[in-house]
C-alpha cells in the first residue's frame, strides 16, 4: 500500500468519521480531520441542511492544505440537502489538489449511489488539477433524534471491502 497517502475527512455524527478510522486502521495512512471554528449544535438540522443547500462555506481550523507529500488523498464527504457540507466545501476552497490521485468516500442516508452528487464534486476537484480515481458510497443508517452512528458494522465492512479491492 502506497505510504505516501492521507485520508482527510469531515465528520458531524461519526459515520464518515468511523469510516476514516476504518480506513486507517487498514492503511495506517496518515489521517487529518476537518473541523469547524464554531461547533455545530445538535438540533440544528434545518439550519445545516440549508447552508449546504445554499452552497455555503463555513470556517474550518487550519491544516495542512498543501497536501505536500502526499499522491493520493482520501476525501472523507457526507450528503447534506443533496450537497456537501459547509465544512467541506471550504475544504475544497483552500485545499491545493494538483497532481493529486482523490479516492472519494461518501455517506448518506439514501440507499442510491449518488452519481449526481459524485458527478459534481469530482468536477471541483478536477478544476483544482486532482483526478478523482475512484468513489465509495456508503449508506448510512441515521437518527435524526439520536445523533448516533447506528450503522457501525456495515460501514466498516463496506470500507474493508473497497480498500481490498481498489489499486492504488
Ligand atoms: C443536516 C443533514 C442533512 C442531510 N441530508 C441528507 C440528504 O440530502 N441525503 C442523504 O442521503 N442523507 C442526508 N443526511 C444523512 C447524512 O448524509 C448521513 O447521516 C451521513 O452519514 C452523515 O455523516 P457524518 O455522520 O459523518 O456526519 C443528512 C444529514 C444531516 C445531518
Amino acid at each position: 500500500m502506497a505510504q505516501n497517502s492521507v485520508i482527510v475527512y469531515y465528520s458531524w455524527v461519526g459515520n464518515t468519521e468511523l469510516a476514516a478510522k476504518e480506513i486507517a486502521a487498514l492503511t495506517g495512512f496518515d489521517i487529518q480531520k476537518i473541523q469547524e471554528v464554531k461547533e455545530r449544535k445538535f438540533g440544528t438540522m434545518m439550519t445545516s441542511a440549508m447552508g449546504a443547500v445554499f452552497g455555503l462555506k463555513s470556517s474550518i481550523k487550519p491544516l495542512d492544505f498543501t497536501l505536500q507529500g502526499y499522491d493520493n488523498v482520501f476525501l472523507g464527504v457526507q450528503i447534506w440537502g443533496g450537497k456537501t457540507t459547509p465544512a467541506i466545501n471550504s475544504y475544497l476552497a483552500k485545499a491545493s489538489f494538483k497532481n493529486k490521485k482523490v479516492w472519494l468516500f461518501v455517506t448518506m442516508a439514501d440507499n442510491k449511489t449518488p452519481q449526481k452528487f459524485i458527478d459534481k464534486l469530482t468536477s471541483k476537484i478536477e478544476k483544482k488539477g486532482g483526478k478523482v480515481m475512484d468513489a465509495l458510497s456508503i449508506t448510512t443508517k441515521w437518527d435524526p433524534k439520536e445523533n448516533v452512528v447506528v450503522s457501525a458494522d456495515e460501514i466498516k465492512s463496506a470500507v474493508k471491502n473497497w480498500i481490498e479491492n481498489i489499486k492504488i
